[in-house]
């Protein structure tokens, strides 16, 4: 089964323990916490403080996506009070160690590549990490238009994960919508993010059903 992550970037931050809430009644899979700095992504977005705070506030796993030039920075501090942390490879001199510090603190480590970023920079980290996320958009912004070429980079991803036998869940996060979620899905995506789609749809658990339904195709 596909599994569905609501990313709170496009939430009413007013509201943020509603919006949380409406995301978990829809049956959402997990909440996706984007962080940003300033410096690796032009823009700010939550710190460590919203990713503790979402995290006691709803029974769903939480994943933090990172986009800071420092990870390493962070994960001591945010690692032992989320489920999940995706670090940017384009970050991270020693993969290895920053795996290891996510592991050490009880979380499950993904590493996430930008649009442009080939497959083959982490090709060897494979057998160490939970998943894979795509950037299907240049991280930064919510509501941006997917990369068409992302579609080729999911397909040989997979091709390489399967080939390997690797057990590693390919994650796609920007620009996905009812039209792009099946087809990234085609290509071999496992879980998909969303951030506009959901919060900007209207109707939440509408939103959540008619990606789901988009995506039914896949049952396993
Ligand atoms: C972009 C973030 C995404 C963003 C997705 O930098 O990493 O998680 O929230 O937003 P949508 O789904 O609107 O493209
Ligand atoms: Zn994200």
């Amino acid at each position: 089964m596909v599994k569905i992550g609501a990313s709170i970037l496009s939430a009413n931050y007013g509201y943020l323990k509603e919006e949380v809430k409406k995301v978990e009644k829809a049956g959402v899979d997990f909440i996706h916490i984007d962080m940003m700095d300033g410096h690796f992504v032009p823009n700010i977005s939550m710190g460590i403080g919203i990713a503790k705070y979402v995290k006691n506030i709803t029974s769903l796993p939480t994943e933090v996506h990172l986009m800071v030039e420092n990870p390493n920075m962070f994960i001591p501090i945010l690692a032992e009070d989320v489920d999940m942390i995706s670090f940017h490879i384009e970050t991270c001199r020693f993969p290895f160690r920053t795996i290891n510090l996510i592991k050490e603190k009880g979380s499950k480590p993904i590493v996430a590549l930008n649009p442009s970023t080939p497959i083959n920079s982490i090709e060897y980290i494979l057998d160490e990490v939970y998943g894979v996320l795509v950037m299907t958009v240049e991280p930064g912004f919510a509501g941006q238009k997917f990369i068409p070429q992302m579609l080729r980079k999911i397909e040989k991803l997979r091709k390489l994960i399967d080939k390997e036998g690797h057990n590693v869940q390919i994650f796609v996060d920007g620009g996905i919508n009812l039209e792009t979620a099946p087809k990234v899905v085609e290509a071999g995506a496992d879980v998909l993010i969303s951030a506009s789609a959901i919060f900007n749809y209207g109707d939440v658990g509408e939103a959540v059903r008619k990606l789901r339904e988009a995506v039914k195709f896949r049952q396993q």
